[in-house]
């Protein structure tokens, strides 16, 4: 279609921006009308996994079509959930059984703590409702899951709709909310959670809910060994629920299938991914276990909620299709092999004094900067550091994700990496040459150096 025959209505989230129009995609990278090459270095928002342009995927998207691409969960259920739900039971961690469908992250956040909600009714504690959730965490944009959400900025504007719920600080080594060395710390971040129990009442509490590698709110900050375990034995004491958010590290990003893998812990509800379909469709889901499942079977008989699109074949098939490339190619040892090699490249960027850490886990990482290396002072939220280096790297070929706030929930600057599994060394090399790049430019540009 000609340029001119177009009129924009679209509400874009930044009206104030003029956004390049993409057009094409393939592999690692992205095209625009004029042709520029994009590199993407975050999966957009941490979505894309096997890659843009995959023809199996395609070609899957198309057989399901030809079949029937919409039945209503109410009324059905077809072989392409039933295949899918198969194949996530597979990878998930021991214990969890049942997969629940939806469309968005934050729909599935919400869907979550419905069910574990009803949960504790039909399993006769009705007086279980709250859920515990973390500063500095994002869990969606929808009210409910913004309410659990720990992100000042995102969550100013809408504080007068939203229901109060409890926070606990998170487990941020590099600013430890309890002034702890890593040589000192005794996993205080975990206990936390204990004493926000106690406080609330354990017989009013239902559920915690923690991204196991903080994503959007602070670019990667991955927890020491020993929290998730640590966590998982206070939820046990209170008879607490534990639910991992998985929408950003899920399906193999970190290395493992899921991300508490790596420390060995089986939650009670696991909310993933948006790498389950590599942006080839909305497709999330709630994974739990037979317990929950068989207490809401036999209690209420119904779980009484639901989304027009949850389970459409159509979006199930796809999944599948991404889920069997993902196994095909071997891309979660990838993704741990790969996210070695970005990790240590990106720590070559702390010649940057601005440049305060540098962490992740497989191909999720995050650079986080400062203006005083020495005291860790963030920048001035108004400087708007984090979009300057965004912005500049997106200027010149690379996508990335800048967040702000994760210090304090106002201040602190980060710059997220997450790109495709299939990335190679040297678009590695090309990612961190560009960022690199970036920072230097800001940087002297705001005259520090
Ligand atoms: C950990 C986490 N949970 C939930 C969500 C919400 O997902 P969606 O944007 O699909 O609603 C996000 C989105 O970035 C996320 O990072």
């Amino acid at each position: 279609m000609s340029e001119k025959a177009l009129t924009d209505h679209v509400f874009y989230r930044s009206p104030r921006k003029s956004y390049p129009t993409a057009v094409r995609a393939d592999g690692v990278f992205i095209y625009d009308r004029t042709g520029k090459e994009y590199i993407d270095g975050s999966g957009g928002a941490v979505v894309v996994s096997i890659g843009h342009g995959v023809k199996k995927i395609e070609q899957a998207m198309l057989q399901q079509a030809a079949r029937i691409a919409f039945a209503h969960g109410s009324q059905f259920t077809t072989e392409a959930a039933v295949e899918l739900a198969q194949k996530i039971v597979a990878i998930s961690p021991p214990g969890l059984e049942r997969v629940y469908f939806l469309s968005g992250g934050s729909e599935a956040v919400e869907t979550a703590v419905k069910m574990a909600r009803q949960y504790q009714v039909d399993r006769g504690v009705p007086s279980k409702y709250k859920v515990i959730s973390r500063w500095t965490s994002y869990h969606g944009n929808t009210l409910g899951a913004l309410a659990l959400s720990g992100h000042t900025g995102r969550r100013k504007f809408y504080l007068p709709l939203m229901q109060h719920t409890p926070h606990i600080a998170p487990a941020y080594c590099y600013r430890c909310p309890f002034g702890r060395q890593p040589a000192y710390c005794a996993l205080e971040c975990a206990d936390d959670l204990e004493k926000t129990i106690l406080y609330e009442g354990p017989d009013s509490v239902s559920a915690f809910m923690a991204e196991p590698v903080v994503g959007a709110t602070a670019g990667a900050l991955v927890p020491r060994d020993g929290y998730f375990q640590k966590i998982r034995e206070i939820c046990d004491r209170y008879d607490v629920l534990l639910i991992v958010d998985e929408v950003m590290t899920g399906v193999g990003r970190t290395g493992k299938n899921f991300a508490v893998d790596h420390w060995g812990v089986a939650p009670d509800m696991l909310v993933g991914s948006k790498g389950l379909a590599s942006g080839y469709t909305p497709i999330y889901c709630v994974v739990t276990t037979e317990q929950v499942h068989t207490s809401i079977k036999q209690g209420s008989g119904m779980f009484v909620h639901g989304h027009t699109y949850s389970q459409n074949p159509l979006s199930c098939s796809i999944a599948s299709a991404v889920l069997d490339f993902i196994r095909d190619h071997n891309l979660v040892n990838r993704c741990a092999v790969m996210g070695a090699y970005l990790l240590q490249k990106l720590k070559t960027l702390t010649k940057h004094p601005i440049v305060g850490d540098v962490r992740g886990l497989g191909l999720m990482a995050g650079v986080e900067f400062v203006k005083d290396r020495a005291t860790r002072e963030p920048f001035d939220p108004g400087l708007k550091l984090n979009a300057l280096i965004g912005a500049r790297a997106f200027e010149k070929g690379l996508i990335c994700y800048p967040g702000g706030g994760g210090a304090d929930g106002v201040r602190g600057d980060h710059i997220l990496l997450a790109p495709p599994f299939v990335i190679t060394e040297e678009q590695i090399d090309r990612l961190v040459g560009i960022l690199d790049e970036a920072i230097a430019e800001i940087a002297a540009e705001i005259k520090i150096s």
